[in-house]
């Protein structure tokens, strides 16, 4: 009996390989073509807590996010399932491209840098940097912080914006979540905090001894995302679900049930 040679051997364990590889890969693709990382499920990454976003209530994840990419799992026929992992990693590309989740919804801006490395819907919501103080602590502006220390949340537009424009001798703390940003205003650990608009007149509602001092005019839009150049098919999906949403009143009933207004413009 003869032996098959070795590369003989080594082609045949790779042709198993490649045919098992196709193999899951169908396993996990959607009846529209979108591909998913668990079978009957949309596994979504986000960064908690990003309240009216996506934040904790009664041990569900809720939020406006939420309620969106609940309209797409729907058309879909899955259910929504949500990672909690740093927004770091969400806007680095690392948990879309790692296949750790099929999309990320975080209340994440897009960004051209961003969109090197993962792929953009179509915009639903807008935003601008916003600096939360506490009442009567007398900043009004970036400039008031000139030798005091601000908070900023890690891997944000925030966090950019406040290394490019605040005071040189400003102290920037990074904080890794929003609720860790917010307390440190609050408790006096720092003399500001930087972050988007929507969380942060959220936050003021419910704690009158903070303000939003001033916004920054830095004219951002949301996108969901989805791995780079890796899911066109759902890709589509959310921007045809958004697109109807936004036609038929959804979108709008979404809106005033979290921010309780109608959307501007
Ligand atoms: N919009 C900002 C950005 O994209 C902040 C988003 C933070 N989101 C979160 N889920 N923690 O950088």
């Amino acid at each position: 009996m003869q032996l098959p040679s070795l590369p003989a051997v080594a082609a045949a364990t790779v042709l198993a390989l490649s045919l098992a590889g196709c193999a899951a890969e169908e396993a996990t693709k959607t009846e529209s073509g979108a591909k998913i990382v668990d079978e009957g499920k949309l596994t979504v990454c986000t960064g908690l807590p990003y309240k009216p976003f996506q934040f904790e209530q009664g041990g569900d994840i809720v939020g406006f996010d939420v309620e969106l990419i609940d309209l797409v799992a729907e058309e879909l026929g899955l259910e929504q399932t949500i990672i909690d992992t740093p927004f770091e990693g969400i806007q680095s590309g690392q948990a879309l491209n790692t296949g750790k989740c099929d999309l990320a919804a975080a209340g994440m801006t897009i960004t051209e840098e961003r969109a090197e490395v993962i792929d953009f819907s179509e915009p639903y919501f807008e935003a601008t940097q916003a600096l939360l103080v506490k009442v009567s602590s007398g900043v009004s502006s970036l400039e008031d912080l000139a030798g005091k220390s601000m908070a900023v949340q890690e891997g944000t537009t925030g966090e950019l914006y406040a290394e490019e424009n605040a005071p040189e001798d400003t102290t920037l703390r990074v904080f890794e979540d929003l609720a860790l940003l917010q307390t440190a205003v609050k408790t006096g650990q720092v003399d500001a905090g930087i972050n988007d608009n929507g969380v942060l007149y959220d936050y003021v509602k419910d704690n009158p001894e903070l303000e939003v001092a001033t916004e920054f005019d830095t004219g951002e839009e949301y996108g969901f995302a989805v791995k780079k150049d890796g899911n066109e098919s759902l890709l589509e999906t959310i921007n045809d679900v958004l697109a109807k949403a936004q036609d038929d009143g959804t979108y709008d009933e979404i809106y005033k049930k979290w921010f309780s207004e109608a959307p501007k413009g």
